[in-house]
Formats: C-alpha cells, sequence, structure tokens
C-alpha cells in the first residue's frame, strides 16, 4: 500500500477492514489423539498485498489457506472477511461470501476432466448466478484470452499442458473477479518456464489489476519476490515481515 493510501485512506472517514482477518485461530481435528492443524493465528491481509505463506511440511500451510478461504472452520479463533465474522454466517450466505469473495488455485489444478476450459471457467459463474449463460460463457473466453489461452477454450483438461492447465485454474479463479486469490503451492507441479509464467500472472494480477494473492510456496526464491512472507512453523506463525497493525485496532 502507498504511504499516500495508508495516510489518507477511504474517502469519508472510517479506514477500509482488512480483506481478511484471522485472529487467535486454532484449528484441532478431534479424534482419539487429536490433531493440531494451526494455533494461535493473528494476521490481516489488505487489499492489494502480494504474501507468500512459507514453511516445512507439515507446519500447517495448506490448513491455514482453507481457513481464511473459509474452506474450514476453526476449533476457537475467529475469520472475518472485509471486517464481517464469517462464524455467525448461514451455509449459505459462507458460500456467497466465498464464491464472490475468494478464488482458489491449487497445486494440482482439479479442473474437471470432462469439462472444457471454458466449461470449467464458468463452474464457479453458475455457482454464484449473476450472468446469463451468454455473458458466463463471454467471460469465460476473455479470461483464458487474457491468460493467453484464446485457442484453447473448447478444449479439455487432458488435452492441455501442464502450465496451461494451471492458468486455465487461475482463470477459474478469477471468475467471478474476486479481490482476493489463494493460492496453495500454485507453481509447485510446473517445470520453471510454466512455474514462472503463472508467477508473473499472479504478480500482474496485484500489481495492475489491484488484486491480492495469498500463495503458499516451498520456493523460498519465488517468496522472495513476493511483498510479504509469513512463515510457518508446527502451526504456528513464527515471522511475519508485513504485519503493521493488531486486531484491536482494525475492529
Ligand atoms: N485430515 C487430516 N488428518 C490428520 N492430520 C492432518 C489432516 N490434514 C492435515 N493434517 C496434519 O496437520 C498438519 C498440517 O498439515 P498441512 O497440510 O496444513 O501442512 P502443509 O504445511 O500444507 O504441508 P505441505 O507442505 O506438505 O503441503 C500436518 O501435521 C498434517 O499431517
Ligand atoms: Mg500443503
Amino acid at each position: 500500500m502507498s504511504e499516500a493510501a495508508q495516510i489518507d485512506p477511504a474517502a469519508g472517514g472510517a479506514a477500509k477492514p482488512p480483506l481478511v482477518q484471522a485472529r487467535a485461530v486454532t484449528r484441532i481435528l478431534p479424534g482419539l489423539v487429536p490433531t493440531t492443524l494451526v494455533h494461535d493465528i493473528d494476521l490481516s491481509v489488505r487489499d492489494n498485498e502480494f504474501v507468500a505463506i512459507t514453511g516445512p511440511s507439515g507446519s500447517g500451510k495448506s490448513s491455514l489457506l482453507y481457513l481464511l478461504g473459509l474452506l474450514d472452520v476453526p476449533s476457537s479463533g475467529e475469520v472475518k472477511i472485509n471486517g464481517r465474522a464469517t462464524a455467525p454466517m448461514h451455509e449459505e450466505e459462507r458460500a456467497f461470501t466465498r464464491l464472490s469473495t475468494i478464488g482458489f488455485v491449487f497445486q494440482f489444478h482439479f479442473l474437471l476432466p470432462e469439462f472444457s476450459a471454458r466449461d470449467n471457467v464458468m463452474l464457479p459463474m453458475r455457482a454464484l448466478g449473476r450472468l446469463s449463460a451468454r455473458d458466463m460463457a463471454e467471460r469465460a473466453e476473455a479470461l483464458l484470452a487474457a491468460l493467453g489461452l484464446a485457442e484453447h477454450a473448447a478444449k479439455r483438461p487432458d488435452q492441455l499442458s501442464g502450465g496451461q492447465r494451471q492458468r486455465v485454474a487461475v482463470a477459474r479463479a478469477l471468475a467471478n473477479a474476486p479481490p482476493l486469490i489463494l493460492a496453495d503451492e500454485p507453481t509447485g507441479s510446473l517445470d520453471s518456464k510454466s512455474s514462472e509464467q503463472v508467477f508473473d500472472i499472479l504478480r500482474d494480477l496485484v500489481d495492475r489489476h489491484g488484486k491480492t494473492v495469498v500463495a503458499v510456496t516451498h520456493d523460498l526464491t519465488l517468496a522472495a519476490r513476493m511483498d510479504r512472507r509469513i512463515e510457518l512453523r508446527d502451526g504456528g506463525i513464527v515471522a511475519d515481515d508485513g504485519a503493521d497493525d493488531n486486531w484491536q485496532q482494525q475492529s
């Protein structure tokens, strides 16, 4: 965020709340031997940030991403989206909030194999139900074209390369124009050239389209090229070079 934006936040007074906030978030899987996935997570992510989540395997990176993305629910603590508590939301409102605010990119694209790239990109639009069928198809084509896949819209995932599939997954994440993209090892299964291409797309989303991207990565070189790094160890945050404030001041 620019200094000017910090000094003079939203016009009309109250500062805009963070896009996503976690306060004292702990997730424990119940069972004979309960497993703590993450514990005591405090963080806030604002508009237009490019954040890396790093840490060893098993440190809770994916678990944290799912909690921030409302795909999982904390055992205790709170996740707020745009300043709104998510715990009291009914399933329908939660799904709406997720669909309209958050796009996901996973390490393995999770595209539906029997659907074309275009139809895969249309899925979140169908789920949200804002656009007509024709507008959905047009938007899907435009997103694919913007990601260099104009001539691949009709192809199924098995007719595309790994890098192309991951770009389709990015297009799908952008389907409902969410302000927040959560990515779990988005370049983890790609060769270096495709990895670079996908990284450049994520960077561009932040720099030119005002999106916020939070990406889990094992790759510290990649993390170094992002704007903020949050490091996890044993389910807790051990470093965050962009933590700028605390929960009390933001809510
Ligand atoms: N469904 C589950 N049942 C039991 N334990 C689980 C489950 N999901 C995750 N865990 C455990 O929770 C911890 C955090 O897992 P998580 O997948 O969030 O780690 P991660 O940092 O994403 O690891 P990786 O880099 O390998 O993807 C690990 O110890 C993992 O074994
Ligand atoms: Mg993981």
